[in-house]
């Protein structure tokens, strides 16, 4: 591994080298202004850590339980569509990555590897591997996604509720960004990316395919439709943590997508406190948008996120080498959680607690 590469956002750096300028802008964008994109970043310096001296750190142990089974980091993949962009082994490649690391996948509807083959990439240690719902108009075609996840042998289903209608991503628009000819929508054939005039194409797809009606009685529909567990991803607000657990959910995913839904909205790591306080007690809460560095791990542990995913940095790492570059991104991530906590006197994620952090 080149040996300039020690952080994220080193392999940030190098991915815009390598990429198109259409896959880079569609990776890397936020909505409009991107003021929400900037402030996933910023929030966290808002955090101060309250170390613990003195604590005897020589054993370490990183593993923690989600819907009731081990995850050995307290790191998920987050779901991306579109991973043969960076990568011809795309999702396949993620998925082994996260499988090598005992980390958790969550792979999107929209993959360009089906949700058959990345199931196949599964071992006996890999107890989260997720997939992602987005509710089409067309219900049967939903039901069918829901039955191969369950078939295929996927851990819970993620369901997506921040994209009504798809965040303005200007770049994209003016790019025209569509999917080359040679990949697919993996889960969904016979549906296309359109090539649209002045428009992105993802958002041309949205506004015809997606469902924009969806309310609390489709989390209904869809946990009669299932037994896997639900997690609800895409919540900011702790009355929406508390009706998604009051409709059966087994965990919530504060996310604001990356910044690329609504610009403007309240950074991740703001908005997570107040879902704790509300469900901590009853479901998990995992968070995500923005997580660079393992101090912000930390942080959300200590604020009582039970895990955390992580986007855009798994895409750069498959840019850049592929499965071993994600895998390489896992490990900084890692590494760099497992020094911040020895540096605050924590051994294990359970040692972690809201005493070590502070809002200034
Ligand atoms: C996403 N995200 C996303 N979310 C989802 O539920 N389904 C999807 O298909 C996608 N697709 C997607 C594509 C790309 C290129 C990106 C960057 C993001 C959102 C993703 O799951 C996650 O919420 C954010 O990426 C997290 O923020 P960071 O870590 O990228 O800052
Ligand atoms: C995105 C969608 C596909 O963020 O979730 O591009």
């Amino acid at each position: 591994m080149n040996p300039k590469l020690i952080n994220l956002f080193d392999y940030e750096s190098l991915a815009k080298q390598r990429l198109s300028q259409m896959v880079l802008d569609y990776y890397a964008s936020g909505a409009w202004d991107e003021v929400t994109l900037l402030d996933n970043r910023r929030a966290f310096e808002r955090y101060k850590l309250c170390p613990r001296m003195l604590v005897d750190v020589s054993q370490q142990n990183l593993s923690t339980t989600i819907l009731g089974q081990q995850l050995d980091i307290p790191i998920l993949i987050a779901p991306m569509a579109f991973q043969c962009l960076a990568d011809a082994e795309g999702e396949l490649a993620t998925a082994r990555s996260a499988a090598a690391l005992g980390a958790g996948m969550v792979i999107s509807t929209m993959s360009t590897k089906s949700l058959e083959e990345v199931a196949a990439v599964k071992n006996e240690n890999f107890h989260h591997l997720w997939f992602q719902l987005y509710i089409h108009r067309d219900r049967s075609l939903t039901r069918a996604l829901v039955q191969r996840a369950e078939a295929a042998g996927f851990n819970a289903l993620c369901l997506t509720v921040d994209v009504p209608v798809l965040g303005c991503r200007e770049r994209d628009r003016q790019n025209q960004f569509t999917l080359p000819s040679g990949l697919e929508l993996a889960n969904l054939s016979g549906r296309k990316i359109p090539e649209t005039v002045g428009e992105s194409g993802v958002f041309a797809y949205v506004a015809q395919q997606f469902d924009p009606g969806l309310t609390w009685k489709d989390i209904d529909w869809l946990r009669s439709q299932t037994n896997l567990p639900l997690v609800v991803k895409g919540i900011l607000r702790a009355d929406d943590a508390v009706r998604a657990v009051e409709h059966g959910v087994q965990a919530v995913i504060v996310s604001n997508h990356g910044g690329r839904q609504l610009d403007g909205a309240i950074a991740t790591i703001d908005a997570l406190s107040d879902v704790v306080a509300a469900i901590g007690d009853r479901v998990d809460v995992l968070v995500d948008s923005g997580f660079r560095r393992g101090t912000d791990v930390l942080k959300a542990l200590a604020l009582g996120a039970k895990a955390i995913l992580i986007g855009r940095p798994v895409l750069w790492g498959l840019s850049v080498a592929g499965e071993t570059g994600v895998r390489h991104v896992l490990e900084i991530l890692r590494d760099e959680l497992g020094i911040a906590m020895a540096l605050s006197g924590c051994r294990t994620i359970q040692e972690i607690d809201v005493s070590l952090i502070k809002k200034v």
